[in-house]
């Protein structure tokens, strides 16, 4: 059994939260939002319809080698942005912010193409797993340290679809292939 972290209905408040904040601080912009595929795509989506400012999206696909479950900091760029994003507005959508590493490679080759400003928004963090500073700008959850699933968040691949955001089951780990 799946154990539910964050309910359904908390999780669409707290967007549509995050929404009226954003369409606050940009104000008299144009935003380009980033999303960091694939789990960002629900959240953003989600988000994006409580934004009351002019906006576009793109999209980045990333890889971490390492293991399923921890990141290793080696980032490569499986599919780059379409859109320049030199002198823009950019805002960088992630799900997870867990050692952060994955999100500083990010940030650190999306300011070398010289965006007006660049901010990250993230749906979840989990403070306890940093092992580098990133600045997040606007969070959605913070979360203890457990492995969640959902709402975007997989488990090789799986549960993306779920509504909520629960905590995988460790026996459903240790079974993996
Ligand atoms: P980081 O580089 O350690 O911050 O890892 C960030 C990436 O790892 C996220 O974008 C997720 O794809 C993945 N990740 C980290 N924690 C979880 C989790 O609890 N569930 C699902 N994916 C996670
Ligand atoms: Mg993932």
């Amino acid at each position: 059994m799946t154990e539910v972290l964050i309910e359904a209905d908390a999780l669409q408040q707290r967007v549509a939260e995050l929404g009226e904040e954003i369409s606050a601080d940009y104000a008299g912009r144009d935003l380009l939002l980033v999303g960091v595929l694939k789990g960002a795509v629900f959240f953003m989506a989600d988000l994006m319809r409580h934004l009351a400012i002019p906006c576009e999206i793109d999209f980045m696909a990333i890889s971490s080698y390492g293991d399923s479950t921890d990141s290793s900091g080696v980032v490569r760029i499986l599919k780059d942005l379409d859109i320049n994003i030199e002198g823009r507005h950019v805002l960088v959508v992630e799900d997870i912010i867990d050692s952060g590493l994955t999100l500083s490679y990010l940030i650190r080759n999306l300011e070398a193409r010289a965006p007006a400003t660049l901010e990250v928004c993230a749906l979840l963090t989990k403070p306890e797993r940093r092992e580098i500073d990133v600045p997040v700008r606007y969070v959605g959850f913070e979360i203890p340290n457990r492995f969640v699933i959902g709402y975007g968040l997989d488990f090789a691949e799986r549960y993306r679809n779920l509504p909520y955001v629960g905590v995988l089951d460790p026996a459903r780990i240790r079974d993996a292939p």
